[in-house]
This record gives structure tokens, sequence and C-alpha cells, in this order.
């Protein structure tokens, strides 16, 4: 957004008004500097994760580089993970934050601008859009079919399960210890410690095991028309 100087603005305050943002540049500077060393540094963790995708596939060799990332703490730790998450996954925008202990289980994610994943989540197959908050202890999984049960002799383990690919929307906040297990809309919110297991829609707060939705951020209380996350 481009700030507009008001009409009643001296020279002086001209001066404040631009000496202001000078700071806000400095911190993206600085930023983008520790960005480009940590994805400097990170070049061994991903050419590893890159020859062991080669020997073992990408399914096999990529959670074992993920839980090393995530074993990293504070500040550092964030940009070393968003710096491998750069090399590794189609996308991660360099405003997201994953913090200590997140762990990721496919490198097919997409990660975008501003997300925030708080501490020890554990995230599947997932698209999180620009501006998605996670709590922690949050689990994102790929649906709740992940192994077939329709048979009592082949164990579990052996049946093929499904496992689609979940999307948060964007600007959607999800609480502490929340379970998805479905695609959740934009502008969303998901109560602390709620097991999501049908599509959420746009703006809906929804809450509870099963989660339901308990209102909507609308004017009008009522289901935006602009679409949902069905
Ligand atoms: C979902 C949430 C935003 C709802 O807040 P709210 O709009 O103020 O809702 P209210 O507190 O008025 O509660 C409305 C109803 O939903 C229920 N409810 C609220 N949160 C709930 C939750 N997490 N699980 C189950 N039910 C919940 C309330 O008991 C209440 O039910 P009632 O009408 O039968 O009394 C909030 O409760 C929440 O869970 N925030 C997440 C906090 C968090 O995880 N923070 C750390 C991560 S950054």
């Amino acid at each position: 957004m481009r700030l507009e100087r008001p009409a009643s603005f001296t020279t002086r305050q001209t001066h404040c008004f631009r000496g202001g943002r000078r700071p806000k540049r400095m911190k993206q500077v600085l930023k983008k500097i520790g960005d480009w060393l940590a994805r400097t540094l990170v070049v061994p963790c991903a050419v590893g994760y890159w020859c062991a995708r080669v020997l073992f596939g990408s399914n096999k060799a990529f959670p074992g580089w993920s839980q090393l990332m995530s074993l990293f703490p504070g500040l550092i730790g964030i940009y070393l993970r968003r710096a491998f998450y750069w090399w590794v996954f189609p996308r991660c925008d360099s405003g997201a934050a994953i913090c200590f202990g997140t762990v990721f289980s496919h490198p097919t994610c997409s990660i975008g601008r501003n997300v925030y994943v708080g501490v020890f989540s554990c995230l599947g197959d997932v698209t999180l859009e620009d501006d998605v908050l996670v709590g922690s202890h949050v689990s994102i999984m790929n649906g709740s079919g992940q192994h077939g049960t329709a048979r009592l002799d082949v164990p579990i383990r052996e049946q093929p399960g499904v496992w689609p690919h979940i999307t948060i929307g964007r600007d959607t906040w999800i609480g502490d210890r929340a379970i998805v297990m479905a695609n959740v809309g934009r502008h969303c919110v998901i109560g602390a410690g709620s097991v999501v297991t049908k599509p959420i829609p746009d703006f809906a707060v929804a809450a509870g095991s099963p989660a339901k939705v308990i209102r909507y951020r609308t004017e009008s209380g009522e289901p935006s028309s602009v679409g949902n996350a069905g």
C-alpha cells in the first residue's frame, strides 16, 4: 500500500514521515540478507535430501530432513527452516515463520506469505495460503482415510487408503491443538482443540469435536456467497 502524504504536512513533518519508514526498510534489507545467508547455509541439507530422494524416493527421504530442521531453536531455527523449505517445497514464502518442533511429512507443501506455524505441529501434504496462522501442537492430516478398513483378512496397515491434499484458506487462524482433516476456507477461525472432519466454509468460526460452525465473520453473520472451501 502506498502511503499518501497529507496536503497539510510541513517540510519538517515530511522529513519525519520519510524518516519513520527508514527503520522498516532497514529491517527488510536485514531480513533479506538473513534469508540469503540461511539459504546458503542449508544448501548441504537440501542437496542431502535431493540425493536421498534419488535413492529412496521423496516420501521416504523427506521426513527425516524435516525432523532434523525442526530441531533448531529460536529465530535462527525459523530462518534455517524457511530457507530449507524454500529450496525443497514448490513454494515457501520469505515471510513465513515455522517454529521449533514442527514437522512436515510431504515435500509437496505450499507455504504462503506471512504464514505462521507454532511449535510442535505436524503437517501433511498441505497448502497454507497467505496470512494463515496455525497454533501450537496442531495436526493437519490428509483426510481421515489413510488406511482402508473394509477387509478383515488383510491387516489395516496393508489396505490402501486415500490422501487428499488439504488447503487452509487465506487469513485463517487454527487454534492450538486442533486436528484438521478437511479443507478450511478463507478468513476462518478454528477453535482450540477442535477436530475438523468436514470442509469449513469461508468466514466461519468453527469449534468442537467434530467442529461445527458457531458463527460467521460476515457483517450479516450469515454464510458468504463469495464461495467456500468445499
Ligand atoms: C474459537 C474461538 C475464537 C471462539 O471465540 P468466541 O467467538 O469468543 O466464542 P465464545 O467464547 O463466545 O464461544 C461461543 C461458543 O463456542 C464454544 N467454544 C468456543 N471455543 C471453543 C472451542 N475451542 N472448542 C469447543 N467449543 C468452543 C463456547 O463454549 C460457546 O458455546 P455456548 O454458546 O454453548 O456457550 C476461541 O474460543 C478459540 O478457541 N480461540 C483459539 C485460541 C488459541 O488457540 N490460541 C493460541 C493459538 S495462537
